[in-house]
């Protein structure tokens, strides 16, 4: 059976909620503190994993207690780790990540996730990495090792799903080997110069992605919902009608359901339904990883209906 392969992302999450951002040089009392697994590539991982695809991760943890409770998480979730090192010279990565009202800010401390160059992610991957697999990455790793990994996934054969978070302008040759670009707004303005606000911006914003040679983009659009192109119409999925606790890991549950979907045989439609639900499941509670949906939670959800705009 095909699989998924995430090269990504592991950090800690420090999260605590509070009613507003603090001022400069004020102290705010704030509330819910947890110390959780996060990471975009890990949360992208784990969600593939317990939604039901066979998932492998690569990449790096610091030799620390932080290190391997993310290592625990991810073995938890029946995530295959044997490839992620454990290294002695830097820290594992770290999130802080401040909650307000369901959304939240996040500031990150990249440690370990930027040790792995090219050199160590390209053995695993001609190892691992077979045609039609679903090669998933982000940015939050050294940007030449995940530049380059995408170029060699796209020519091993794998799909590949990119999400260009945190935002940045890459390279113009990764376009043509991106199979789905997976973005939010903040990203698809970066990328485009087009804030992503409504049908006709959303429509113009996925022209722009499409015209630079991604064979498929998706817009997440968090409280909008979500938008693809189909045919040259606009595609657009409300978000579920659900009471929002904590959005972090949301969009990353997107792509890594969006992954298992794929993997099923399900087309544009079916990916994003599928990777609505379950993005909203992960919106229920507070945390990224320990918020994710296994399949058979997912399948027993009787969510609610989408929210009517
Ligand atoms: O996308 C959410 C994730 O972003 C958090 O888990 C945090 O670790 C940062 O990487």
């Amino acid at each position: 059976m095909s699989k998924v392969v995430v090269f990504g992302s592991m950090n800690m999450d420090l999260s605590i909620a509070c009613d507003r951002v603090p001022q400069v040089g004020e102290t705010l009392e704030g509330f819910g503190f947890i110390c959780n697994p996060g990471g975009k590539g890990a949360n992208q991982a784990v969600a593939s994993s317990r939604l039901g695809a066979p998932t492998v991760m690569i990449a790096a943890v610091g030799n620390d207690s932080f290190g391997s409770g993310l290592l625990k998480g991810l073995c938890d979730s029946r995530v295959d780790c044997a490839r992620v090192r454990s290294l002695s010279d830097t820290t594992t990565g770290v999130a802080v990540i401040v909650r307000t009202h369901g959304d939240n800010r996040i500031i990150l401390d990249p440690g370990a996730n930027h040790a792995l160059t090219f050199d160590d992610v390209e053995p695993i991957m001609r190892d691992v990495l077979e045609p039609d697999d679903v090669f998933v990455c982000q940015l939050e790793c050294d940007l030449a090792a995940t530049y380059s990994a995408i170029r060699l996934a796209h020519e091993l054969g794998a799909r590949v799903i990119f999400n260009p978070a945190p935002a940045r302008v890459f390279p113009d040759d990764l376009w043509e080997c991106i199979d789905l670009l997976c973005l939010n707004e903040t990203e698809c303005e970066i990328i485009t110069g087009i804030l992503p606000s409504d049908d006709d911006s959303c429509r113009n914003a996925l022209k722009v992605l499409k015209e630079r040679g991604a064979s498929e983009a998706v817009l997440t659009l968090g409280f909008s919902g979500s938008a693809a192109l189909h045919g040259g119409d606009l595609l657009r999925k409300a978000p579920l009608a659900i009471e929002a606790v904590d959005s972090t890991g949301a969009g990353d549950t997107y792509i890594g359901a969006f992954a298992v979907a794929l993997l099923e045989g399900k087309d544009l439609e079916g990916c994003m339904d599928f990777a609505t639900k379950a993005s909203a499941y992960t919106c229920l509670s507070a945390g990224a990883q320990q918020a994710i949906a296994w399949r058979s939670d997912l399948d027993a959800w009787d969510a609610p209906e989408p929210r009517i705009p």
